[in-house]
């Protein structure tokens, strides 16, 4: 496989930082560019996040003093440098859609964490092991963009990264409805306890937007490739209660699910278990060596020790059991800011430059 340049719009803030630690020795990826808003652009990176880098590792000497540029200025310079783009940034949801159709138009992929293009029927919302088969749609989207190259992809918000991993595999039982709560850490709001001291010994009952996002992202995720773009489920019936609790990064969700086809807590678990993902998902860098761990002891999985397992890109499940009301009910996590946003893009752009969507 040949290096790919890449750039991050959005650099400074929580996913970007994220990003750049993931990023440090990739076996293909170079970062060439970092980008944030108008307030950070000139400034060395080391400048731009003295008082906010967030992250356990250091920042990359290689990257301490590199000049940050302005994502929506400089896009021109930022599309002719690169070979694609990771994008993070919070911008109006409006100006970010042209922003990154923008790039895509410039010949330069982007390959999104930001909602502002997830609705796109034509713009693949995909996490690799679930719905690779999604990237087929990019031609399409190429040919109504009018690009050679260009296109976006996106990720998933973070809140369904768990639950809906978790339910696919008894996804042939045909699931009629899921109850799902989910508790979201501080770092899915771009925070730490230091940037949102209220969050200390707290929790808030309210994300705005994101009931909707875990109630109907699932279904274009588990939708069908229609003349070119992607139906949403319709067999599918989803309710959500999304809080934040006082956790730096993780998060975790409680959920209950019915099926057409019944299905038992030991069937669950051991399709659970056995499931490896979309062939074309497997052996990237950054793919887990298994996607899923089932954990058999009742106070697992925990977000101390579970969140980083397989470098943060697995998901951890346990407490299956019967329900009375649903078929079956459970608990599951995954680390938001690396499966549920930066690793996750990052796998996703692997898996686009093996299968030569982005060259
Ligand atoms: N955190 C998560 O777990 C997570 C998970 C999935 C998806 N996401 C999504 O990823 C995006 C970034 O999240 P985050 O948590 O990293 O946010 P964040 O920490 O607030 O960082 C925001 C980034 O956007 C830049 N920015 C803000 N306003 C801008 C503007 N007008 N023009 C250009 N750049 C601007 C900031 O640059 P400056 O530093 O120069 O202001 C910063 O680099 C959001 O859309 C979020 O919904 C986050």
């Amino acid at each position: 496989m040949r290096r790919f340049k890449v750039g991050i719009l959005g650099a400074t803030g929580m996913v970007g930082q994220k990003f750049i630690t993931l990023l440090q020795d990739h076996p293909w990826f170079d970062v060439e560019i970092l980008a944030a808003s108008k307030n950070s652009a000139g400034k060395t990176f080391k400048e731009a996040v003295k008082n906010r880098w967030s992250m356990d590792k250091i920042i990359p000497k290689h990257l301490e003093n590199k000049v940050i540029m302005d994502a929506t200025n400089d896009a021109q310079k930022i599309a002719a440098q690169v070979d694609f783009v990771f994008c993070a940034l919070s911008m109006p949801k409006e100006s970010l859609k042209k922003l990154e159709e923008n790039y895509a138009k410039m010949e330069c992929p982007v390959i999104s964490n930001n909602s502002a293009n997830r609705k796109e029927l034509d713009v693949p919302m995909i996490i690799p092991e679930i719905n690779a088969e999604h990237m087929e749609v990019i031609p399409f989207q190429k040919r109504r963009l009018n690009t050679k190259k260009g296109f976006i992809a996106v990720k998933s918000n973070c809140s369904i990264q768990c639950y809906v991993p978790a339910l696919h595999p008894l996804f042939e039982n045909d699931i009629e409805k899921i109850l799902v709560c989910t508790y979201q850490a501080i770092s899915g709001a771009g925070k730490n306890f230091d940037s949102w001291p209220e969050m200390k010994d707290n929790i808030i009952p309210f994300i705005s937007g994101e009931e909707e996002k875990s109630e109907t992202e699932p279904l274009k995720i588990w939708g069908k490739i229609e003349n070119g773009k992607i139906i949403s489920n319709k067999n599918i019936d989803i309710t959500s209660q999304c809080l934040r609790v006082p956790v730096t990064n993780g998060h975790t969700a409680a959920v209950f699910a019915k099926f057409r086809n019944k299905v038992t807590p030991m069937e669950a678990i051991d399709r659970i278990k056995n499931f490896k993902g979309n062939p074309k998902s497997l052996g990237l860098p950054s793919s887990p060596s298994k996607f899923i761990h089932y954990f058999e002891e009742p106070e697992r999985p925990q977000i101390k020790l579970d969140r980083n397992l397989e470098n943060g890109m697995a998901i951890s499940v346990g407490r299956m059991r019967q329900d009375t009301q649903y078929d079956i009910k459970f608990v599951c996590m995954s680390h938001n800011t690396v499966r549920g946003a930066a690793g996750g893009a990052i796998l996703l752009a692997e898996m686009l430059c093996r299968e030569k969507y982005i060259f």
